[in-house]
C-alpha cells in the first residue's frame, strides 16, 4: 500500500507515526511507530516450527463449496444448543471473503451486531476497520467471526460451556476458509482458541498455532479495549505487522 495512505490509516487508528529525519541506508524500517525500539524477534510457541513446516509442505486442499457454506450457515442459524439463542435477535454467522488469507476472531456479538446480524459493526468495528486498512486490507477482503455466534445478555463474558457449544461452528468455518493467518483479538478470543488463561499482554507479540493445520495465530488487544486504552495501540500495530509478516511468509 502507498505509504501516505498507510500513514493516514494509522492516524485514523490513533497510532502516532514517527518518521526518521535521516534514515541510514537500507536495514532501518522506513516508519517507526510510536516506539523507537524495533520489533523483538517473534517467538514461536513450543513445537511450532515443525508444525509450520508441515502446514507449508502440505498439499493444497480443495476450496469449500457453496453447499458446505450454506449447510453450515443453516446449522448456525437453527442452533439452540445453549440458552443464548433464545435471548438474542439472531445468530451472527460471520462476514467476509470465504477464501480469505486473514481470519479475524473476536469475542461475541454486541448490541449493534445482534441487531444488524454482522460482527464488528459498532465502535469497536470502526476501529477494527481502521486497523485492517492500516494493514492494507479492506474489511471485505478478510473474514471476521467470533467465538460466540449469539449475543450474551448485557454483553457479559461468554460462559465456558457456551464457548464450547459454539466451538464446532468456528472450527468448521476455519476448515472451510483455510486462512493463512488467524488474528485473535482480545482475551476471550485468545483464551478460547489457545485454551489458556495467560494474559493477552503475554500472549501477544509471538506466533502461536491453531488446530491440526497449525495455522499461525497472532494475538492482539481487542479494539474495544484499544478504544479505552489508546496508549496500547502501538503494541497492537506491532502485532498487526507480525501478522502481515506471516502472511508474506506463506
Ligand atoms: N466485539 C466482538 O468481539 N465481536 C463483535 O462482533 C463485536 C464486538
Amino acid at each position: 500500500m502507498e505509504e501516505t495512505r498507510r500513514k493516514a490509516y494509522l492516524t485514523a487508528m490513533g497510532v502516532t507515526v514517527w518518521q526518521r529525519r535521516d534514515p541510514p541506508a537500507a536495514a532501518v524500517p522506513e516508519v517507526i511507530v510510536s516506539e523507537t525500539e524495533s520489533l523483538p524477534a517473534p517467538e514461536r510457541t513450543a513445537g511450532e516450527s515443525a508444525a509450520v513446516e508441515t502446514a507449508a509442505t502440505a498439499p493444497m486442499a480443495e476450496s469449500a463449496t457453496d453447499d458446505q457454506w450454506s449447510d453450515l450457515r443453516a446449522r448456525v442459524s437453527a442452533c439452540s444448543a445453549c440458552s443464548l439463542r433464545a435471548g438474542c435477535t439472531q445468530a451472527v454467522f460471520g462476514v467476509g471473503n470465504a477464501q480469505a488469507d486473514l481470519l479475524i476472531i473476536g469475542e461475541a456479538p454486541g448490541a449493534d451486531e445482534d441487531r444488524q446480524g454482522e460482527p464488528f459493526v459498532g465502535p469497536a468495528g470502526q476501529l477494527l476497520n481502521a486497523m485492517l486498512l492500516a494493514m492494507g486490507f479492506r474489511r471485505e477482503e478478510v473474514f471476521i467471526a467470533n467465538i460466540l455466534k449469539c449475543r450474551p445478555p448485557n454483553n457479559r463474558d461468554p460462559k465456558p460451556d457456551e464457548a464450547l457449544q459454539c466451538e464446532p461452528f468456528l472450527r468448521q468455518q476455519i476448515a472451510l476458509i483455510q486462512p493463512k493467518v488467524i488474528l485473535s483479538v482480545g482475551r476471550i478470543s485468545a483464551h478460547n482458541l489457545l485454551k489458556t488463561d495467560i494474559p493477552v499482554g503475554r500472549l501477544r507479540g509471538r506466533i502461536h498455532n491453531f488446530g491440526e493445520s497449525a495455522t499461525p495465530l497472532v494475538v492482539t488487544y481487542h479494539p474495544a479495549y484499544l478504544l479505552r486504552s489508546p496508549e496500547q495501540k502501538a503494541k497492537s500495530w506491532q502485532d498487526l505487522q507480525l501478522a502481515l509478516s506471516l502472511l508474506r511468509e506463506q
